[in-house]
């Protein structure tokens, strides 16, 4: 018997295996119903902005600071992001100066995202959040950012996602769950039942204390608990 098959379903049958092995993989077969994504480094990429900012505050006291630096920060909150950098300081800052660090850091950084526009989001991120949706997933964001807004507002994306859980809702940042299960609870869902998607490791502990299944982009896809480990975000269509 002949039978005729085009490429285009053998392209449909091949990634529908490949979906189907992802999950086998992991021992995981099932549809999430929620999907909570990072933003930083995940949804956009602001990494070379708070790098600036962070320099620039660093020199003006004298403190050296540098990209490898750069890359501890990455989900970490703000006030423990200068931590990490006046770790190379001599001088000890009273919490006061401190937080005149950050807010000196911040006006610099905020000033560096009106550079951001609709062309910082590229069209494998919003092609692949638009075919999730359509799957009937919740989409929400758990950022550790204070200016999950001002970013989402720059992008195009503000009045998107179905919940924002952000730095203005939480007192613990990553590794710290909270900002996650503010998320899920923002959503109306159980832990069990959301993908957290992420960058950072703080941001896979953070998924992994919270009970919630994991993607990890980037330096997350090393993470030895990372419950599915992804190369391009488009690779979450696989998952779901
Ligand atoms: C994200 C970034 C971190 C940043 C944190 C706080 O998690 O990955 O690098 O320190 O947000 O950002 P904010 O905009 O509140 O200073
Ligand atoms: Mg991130």
């Amino acid at each position: 018997m002949t039978v005729s098959v085009n490429h285009e379903s053998i392209d449909i049958l091949k990634s529908r295996n490949e979906a189907i092995d992802f999950h086998c993989k992991k021992g995981v077969r099932k549809m999430f119903k929620g999907i909570i994504f990072d933003l930083d480094g995940v949804i956009c990429f602001t990494d070379m902005y708070h790098y600036k900012a962070w320099k620039q505050m660093a020199d003006s006291i004298g403190v050296y600071f540098d990209e490898t630096i750069n890359n501890r920060l990455r989900g970490v909150s703000r006030m423990a992001s200068l931590e990490i950098i006046l770790e190379r300081s001599e001088k000890t800052y009273t919490q006061e100066e401190k937080e005149a660090l950050a807010t000196k850091k911040n006006e610099i950084y905020v000033e560096l995202l009106k550079q951001m526009s609709t062309a910082d989001l590229s069209e494998e991120v919003k092609n692949t959040l638009d075919a999730l949706r359509a799957k009937g997933c919740k989409l929400a964001i758990g950022s550790s950012s204070k200016n999950t807004k001002l970013i989402l507002t720059q992008i195009g994306l503000r009045d998107y996602f179905d919940a924002i859980s952000d730095g203005n809702n939480i007192t613990h940042s990553k590794p710290d769950p909270e900002v996650f299960l503010k998320g899920a609870e923002f959503l109306g869902l159980d832990p069990k039942d959301c993908l957290v998607v992420e960058d950072a490791e703080a941001g896979i502990d953070a998924a992994v204390a919270g009970g919630f299944a994991s993607a990890g982009i980037g330096e997350a896809s090393k993470h030895p608990q990372v419950t599915y480990p992804i190369n391009t975000f488009s690779d979450l269509l696989k998952i779901q």
